[in-house]
């Protein structure tokens, strides 16, 4: 016999216990996105991969050496699994106008794919919901992100999210900087790791970001970015400050964020925990003003933020408050060929009613399927046996605690329903 195949290494499956909790949260998620006037959009899985190397940057990590990409010989063309939304997203609103009579708020998600090397909170195939707002120059939407994100923690019962925030400016303040933080950096030439010295020539502003101590302790006395920032860019980053702060949202500044994607610009900011060992940013985002011209549409501000949800559902689980379990309303036991369908058309008019109710399959007793009904969960049990069929009635046993069978006319049986449950529950 071959042996038996295996999910590929970092993509996860997610089994019917945990789907609860991710059901949970995606749809505390999708209310919240949608509460905040965010409108969704679904982009598909793969694009060109020109799409990514502009966007992203070619010398960032996720385009040197995360992409999956390969030819698609029967079109002859260059093709990557997407490995963020960002891109697809402003790709797909130049693409459709999306912007032509107004600003827009969107919201995705679903996977991406990054060839990481895995590791708790750090797969290949992970899940994003992100948020794009298109057309708003001011820091007022960069503001509505973050307060959004605040908002949403504590619906998903989680504490203790760390808020960082930073201010890149613009290309051009960039550029003057990159000059001093280079002279700074190859001074101290001997103190860098290859990683670092290789970023030097290609993307310095990403050494800042090292977590290498000795790495650190260089870019410790880098000459602040933020010394090179004019009027308008601190002004900007000032209005998001005392919004924030009008909203009670703490904050720290951090002036090494610097984020592994090339589009930013002024506002850059991360949700951080300390509840998930190295892999602790649970959401990064920030504004990309120039992302729209770079890929070939009409200049129009952007910011964003994606969050990933393997990560804020790992937390949510180490919360039993937050651990839903699966149950069915009710499990309905039958034993006769008149009885099988008196209980099938029972199940149906109960689920027609709202209800969630699994119907016995497979046979056996009546002791082996109350087994089954127990194991399912199921508040209640309704049993149909050949008395009850004879009676035109339904047998009614609470499952989760001790009080005797009752029994109720077939022709009422959905009407009462609701009250046994709730009697149940209590
Ligand atoms: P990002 O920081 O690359 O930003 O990803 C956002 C979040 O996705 C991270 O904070 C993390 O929680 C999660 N994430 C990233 N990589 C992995 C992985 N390999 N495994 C598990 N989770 C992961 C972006 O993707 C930008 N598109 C965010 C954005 C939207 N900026 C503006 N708009």
């Amino acid at each position: 016999m071959s042996s038996p195949l295996q999910a590929i290494r970092g993509m996860n499956d997610v089994l019917p216990e945990e789907m609860a909790l991710w059901r949970s949260f995606s749809g505390i998620v999708e209310a919240c996105l949608e509460r905040w006037g965010y409108r969704a959009i679904r982009m598909p899985l793969v694009e060109q991969t020109a799409l990514f190397r502009r966007a992203i940057g070619e010398a960032t990590d996720i385009v040197e050496k995360e992409m999956y990409s390969w030819r698609d010989e029967l079109n002859s063309e260059e093709l990557t699994l997407r490995p963020e939304g960002t891109a697809s997203c402003v790709r797909a609103a130049i693409e459709h106008s999306l912007v032509y009579d107004g600003p827009k708020r969107l919201w995705y998600g679903g996977p991406m794919y990054r060839h990481e090397r895995p590791q708790k909170g750090r797969y290949r195939e992970f899940y994003q919901y992100g948020a794009e707002a298109f057309g708003y120059p001011g820091p007022d939407v960069d503001a509505e992100l973050i307060v959004m994100c605040a908002r949403l923690w504590p619906e998903l019962g989680l504490s203790g999210l760390r808020l960082e925030l930073n201010t890149i400016g613009s290309a051009e303040e960039r550029a003057r900087h990159r000059a001093d933080l280079v002279a700074h950096l190859l001074a101290h030439e001997g103190k860098l790791d290859a990683d670092a010295k290789r970023r030097l020539q290609t993307n310095p502003l990403r050494v800042l970001d090292s977590k290498n101590p000795l790495v650190q302790e260089v870019a410790a006395k880098a000459p602040p970015l933020m010394n090179y920032l004019g009027e308008a860019s601190l002004a900007h980053f000032d209005g998001l400050k005392k919004l924030l702060a009008g909203a009670g949202i703490e904050y720290a500044v951090n002036p090494r964020l610097v984020r592994g994607l090339d589009y930013y610009n002024l506002t850059v900011f991360e949700w951080m925990t300390d509840a998930l060992g190295a892999q602790g940013t649970v959401c990064g985002g920030g504004r990309y003003d120039g992302l729209f011209a770079q890929l070939g549409g009409k200049p129009t501000p952007g910011v964003g933020f994606a969050m990933g949800c393997e990560r804020l559902v790992a937390l949510m689980k180490a919360n039993p408050d937050r651990n839903p379990a699966a149950r069915p309303d009710a499990y309905v036991l039958h034993q006769g060929e008149g009885a099988a369908a008196y209980a099938f058309a029972l199940a149906d008019a109960l689920r027609s009613a709202g209800h969630a109710v699994v119907l016995h399959a497979g046979g056996g007793s009546f002791k082996s399927q109350m087994k089954k009904a127990d194991a399912s969960g199921a508040w209640l049990a309704l049993v149909v046996g050949e008395d009850e069929l004879s009676a035109g009635e339904v047998s009614v046993k609470m499952l989760r605690k001790s009080a005797g069978q009752q029994r109720v006319a077939r022709a009422r049986a959905v009407e009462q329903f609701n009250a046994f449950l709730l009697k149940a529950k209590e």
